[in-house]
């Protein structure tokens, strides 16, 4: 039986503000998550939506607890099969965009082909239909600063989807565009899907989340509730 791709046990993250402030993100969450699902994690600001994504994607480890990523405990991955790990496997929108101030639209996208020591030439050729992908062909000699906010967001989609990952990870892909943006995006989420990556999406939409198969709703570091969407036959 192969392993589901996200598997948390137990997982607690605790955050020392300072010597007796304490806050607890994170308290004991368990969940899988198989290969091939659309998962929506809701909940209030503050309620651990982020944190839980920061350690989905390996790039911030539990207080307690255990994390399977694809059956292998992540804590004791080596430090550069981790980064190589994510850099491969997994695609990150962050809810702050996280582009390259200073670099156009075009090198964003082609920075992680490049970690991944993809020639010039095909970097620029697929960083192109990523790009084109999400619409924004004809502003891929951008900077950052040179766009809208949605415009930036729709640049952190394609470069998430240029390595062509099989985990999805996206913090409010969505939580800056229009309802036409909104829904490319979203379409966009749901081929991917169809081709089989899991995709894991945090939004407060409650009509974004309902466009998934499976919602999970966070209230204060706990799991309040984990059921498919609305428009999912049971
Ligand atoms: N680096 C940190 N240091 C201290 N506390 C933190 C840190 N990061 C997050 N927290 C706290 O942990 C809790 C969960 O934060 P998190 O960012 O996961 O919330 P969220 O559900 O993503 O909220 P939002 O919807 O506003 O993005 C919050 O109370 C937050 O203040
Ligand atoms: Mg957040």
């Amino acid at each position: 039986m192969t392993p589901p791709v996200i598997d948390v046990h137990e997982v607690s993250k605790t955050y020392h503000v300072t010597d007796d402030i304490v806050v607890r993100a994170l308290d004991r969450v368990s969940l899988q998550i198989a290969r091939g699902e659309y998962v929506a994690i809701m909940g209030t600001s503050g309620s651990g939506k982020s944190t839980l994504m920061h350690i989905l994607g390996c790039l911030d480890a539990p207080t307690s607890g255990t994390y399977r990523l694809d059956g292998h405990v992540v804590q004791d991955i080596a430090e550069d099969d981790l980064a190589d790990l994510r850099n491969r496997r997994i695609g990150f929108v962050f809810q702050s965009f996280n582009l390259v101030p200073r670099t156009t639209a075009l090198a964003n996208v082609e920075l992680p082909l490049a970690y991944a020591g993809i020639s010039r030439p095909l970097r620029r050729r697929r960083a192109l239909a990523a790009l084109d992908a999400v619409g924004m062909a004809d502003r891929v000699g951008h900077l950052p600063s040179e766009l809208s906010g949605g415009q930036q967001q729709r640049v952190a989609v394609a470069r998430a989807l240029v390595t062509n990952p099989s985990l999805i990870l996206a913090d409010e892909p969505t939580g800056n565009l229009d309802s036409r943006s909104t829904d490319e995006v979203l379409a966009m989420f749901e081929r991917l899907n169809r081709e089989g990556r899991t995709v894991v999406l945090i939004t407060h939409e409650q009509d974004v989340a309902e466009r998934a198969r499976r919602v999970i709703r966070l209230g204060d570091g706990h799991v309040l509730e984990d059921r498919l969407a609305a428009g999912v036959a049971a």
